[in-house]
């Protein structure tokens, strides 16, 4: 099993069968569903309001998976978002749950000019690319000046993580401080995603409703186990506290 194709299991395959899953339960089930790896929406939340989302502003969401944190922004705070995302059928499916605009490309090389957007945010990005510095700058690259950054990032707790998921490079609390000095983005405000209350039961019965779909139509997919397998690494680190979630809203330092 190749990292790529470990990561493209997770992110993409899953995606399309997320998607397939949300069409088969309703419409209510896209967004819990759709916002895999990026905590509860009293999380989202708290990032959309510190980013200052509002109607009339425009949010690119880097890395934006099966774009169910773009969708809750854009009902919620009435932003209208822009997905990027590499995995096509990640991008498909975003498509089809929420027809939002969407392109195909890697956080490190955004197809966008300088101070295309109002604001950016990164949800469970960073410690999937190894060229962490370039997702950084890019973003700070294609937000207006003085615009708001947002980031969902998972910290390595320890020096040495005893396991970790396929293609995944946690920084640590020093290296992210670093990460965001080499980019020139200086931290607003920051939280841990363990202090936000869980999500709503409504919610997580739509994600168990998808899960349990997706499972008795592929769990005998060797790309569903390893998807389960990575998902259940991130899981475990994060419980036993090794991997620590945390919420960072930043600005350009000029
Ligand atoms: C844990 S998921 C989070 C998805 C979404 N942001 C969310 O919170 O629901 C990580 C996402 O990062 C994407 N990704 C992987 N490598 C990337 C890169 N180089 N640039 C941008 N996104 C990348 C994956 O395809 C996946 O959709």
């Amino acid at each position: 099993m190749t990292e790529s194709q470990a990561m493209a299991d997770e992110f993409d395959t899953m995606a399309k069968w997320t998607a397939d899953a949300v069409e088969s339960l309703g419409p209510d089930h896209a967004v819990p569903a759709g916002c895999r790896g990026s905590g509860s929406p009293a999380a989202l939340e708290w990032l959309a309001e510190r980013l200052g989302l509002r109607s009339g502003l425009t949010l690119l969401d880097s890395g934006a998976g099966v774009g169910g944190p773009a969708e809750l922004a854009a009902r919620q705070f009435g932003v209208a978002p822009v997905l990027a995302e590499p995995m096509v059928d990640a991008c498909r499916a975003s498509a089809r749950l929420f027809s939002r605009p969407v392109v195909i490309a890697s956080g490190e090389r955004l197809p966008f000019a300088a101070h295309s957007f109002d604001a950016a945010w990164s949800l469970g990005v960073l410690c999937t690319v190894e060229d962490q510095d370039g997702l950084l700058s890019e973003l700070r690259r294609v937000v207006r000046p003085r615009g708001a950054i947002g980031l969902l990032v998972f910290l390595r707790a320890v020096p040495r993580l005893p396991t970790q998921p396929e293609g995944n490079h946690f920084p640590s609390s020093d290296e992210l401080a670093a990460l965001l000095d080499r980019a020139g983005l200086a931290v607003c405000e920051q939280a841990a995603l363990a202090d936000f209350a869980a999500a709503p039961e409504e919610w997580q019965t739509a994600v168990n409703r998808v899960d349990t779909v997706i499972e008795q139509r592929h769990g005998h997919d060797p790309r569903w186990q390893t998807a389960q397998e990575q998902q259940q690494l991130i899981g475990s680190l994060i419980k036993d506290e090794l991997v620590q979630g945390t919420l960072v809203s930043a600005v350009a330092t000029s």
